[in-house]
C-alpha cells in the first residue's frame, strides 16, 4: 500500500473499491505517436499564520484538505480506487524521472529533483499531468513532493484540485521578506505540498525569467535537496519565459497532446529546449471512450 493510500485510508474505508474511470497514462518511446505503450529513456494565497499558540488545533492556515474523491472522479490520479490505469501509467511516467531524480549530476547539470513540466501551447494538459505526477510520486514511500504552480499567467492547479486561491510564488519574487514557507501549503496527503501561483500581476510571465526567479529555483534546490520539485508551467511557444525557466531545471517534461499539438509545435517547443537536460514527452490524451478510460497517454 502506497503512502497516499494511507493518507487516504479514512476516505478509503468508506468506499467501495471501484476503478476509476478517466485518463491512463504510459510511456512511449518517440514521437510521432502513437508510441509503444512502454517507458522510454528521454533524450538527453494570503499571509503566513503566526506561530499557533500550544492548545490551538494542530491545522494551520496554510493547511489545505485534498478533496480526493472530487479529484478521483475528475480523472485525477488518488490512491482512492486502487490499480487503475491511471495510477498504472504515471507509475511507468514517473520511473524514469525517479531514477534520474537524485541521481549523479555532470558538472553544470541542473539537480535533478528539479522538474518543469511544459508544453507548446495552453491545454495540452499541463496543469492535469503535473497534478498526477506529484500525486504519484507523493504515494512513494520515500518521496516527498512540493508542487509549484508556475504557469503565473493562467495558473491552475488550486482551481482544478477545487482550492480556493492564496498567495504564492508571485508573492515571493515580490516580497523580499516573504519566505516560502509562509505561503506554502501543506496538504492531507503528509508527503504533498504545494506552492501557488499566488496574486495576480501583470509582469507575472516576465518575473519568470527574473533574477529572483533564479534566486528562488536556487533556493528550492537548496532547501529541499531530498525532495521532488514540479514546476507546472508556462507554455514554450506563448512566452519566451518558459525557456529561461527550463534552463534552471534538472528534467522537463514536454506534454504532447495527441490529435492537438501539431508535428512543427513539438519540433520547435524541443527547439526552445536545446541545451536543457534530460528532455521527456509525454503523450497525453491518446484514446477517448466516453464514460471509461477517458483518455491515454504515452511518454518518452
Ligand atoms: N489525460 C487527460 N485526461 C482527462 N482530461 C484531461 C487530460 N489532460 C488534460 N485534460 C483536461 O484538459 C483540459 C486542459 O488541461 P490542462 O491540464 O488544464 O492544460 P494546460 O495546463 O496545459 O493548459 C482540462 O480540463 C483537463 O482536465
Ligand atoms: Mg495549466
Amino acid at each position: 500500500m502506497s503512502i497516499i493510500e494511507k493518507a487516504a485510508s479514512r476516505i478509503e474505508q468508506k468506499k467501495d473499491e471501484q476503478g476509476v474511470p478517466g485518463a491512463a497514462a504510459r510511456a512511449a518511446d518517440n514521437l510521432p505517436p502513437p508510441p509503444p505503450p512502454s517507458v522510454a529513456a528521454p533524450s538527453h494565497e494570503p499571509a503566513a499564520p503566526p506561530a499557533a499558540p500550544p492548545h490551538a488545533p494542530r491545522r494551520t492556515a496554510n493547511q489545505v484538505e485534498l478533496d480526493l474523491e472530487r479529484m478521483q472522479r475528475l480523472g485525477l490520479v488518488t490512491a482512492a480506487g486502487g490499480r487503475t490505469t491511471l495510477v498504472e501509467d504515471f507509475r511507468i511516467i514517473k520511473r524514469p524521472l525517479l531514477k534520474r531524480a537524485f541521481g549523479p549530476r555532470a558538472p553544470g547539470e541542473k539537480p535533478g529533483n528539479l522538474i518543469m513540466v511544459t508544453s507548446s501551447l495552453p491545454g495540452e494538459g499541463k496543469t492535469f499531468c503535473s497534478i498526477n505526477l506529484a500525486m504519484s510520486i507523493a504515494m512513494e514511500l520515500d518521496h516527498t513532493v512540493l508542487l509549484i504552480d508556475a504557469d503565473v499567467a493562467r495558473p491552475s492547479v488550486l482551481r482544478t484540485l477545487g482550492l480556493p486561491a492564496h498567495r504564492g510564488l508571485m508573492d515571493i519574487l515580490l516580497d523580499d521578506k516573504l519566505d516560502m514557507a509562509d505561503v506554502m501549503l501543506r496538504t492531507n496527503v503528509n508527503t504533498l505540498s504545494i506552492l501557488p501561483a499566488g496574486s495576480n500581476n501583470p509582469r507575472a510571465t516576465e518575473l519568470l525569467a527574473s533574477q529572483a526567479m533564479s534566486t528562488f529555483v536556487n533556493e528550492i534546490a537548496n532547501r529541499y535537496p531530498d525532495r521532488i520539485v514540479i514546476f507546472d508551467s508556462p507554455p514554450l511557444l506563448l512566452t519566451s519565459e518558459a525557456h529561461v525557466l527550463a534552463s534552471h531545471m534538472g528534467q522537463i517534461a514536454l506534454v504532447v497532446e495527441a490529435e492537438g499539438t501539431t508535428q512543427h509545435a513539438v519540433k520547435e517547443s524541443l527547439r526552445q529546449l536545446e541545451g536543457c537536460s534530460n528532455v521527456n514527452l509525454i503523450y497525453n490524451k491518446t484514446r477517448e471512450f466516453p464514460g471509461t478510460e477517458t483518455y491515454d497517454y504515452h511518454y518518452g
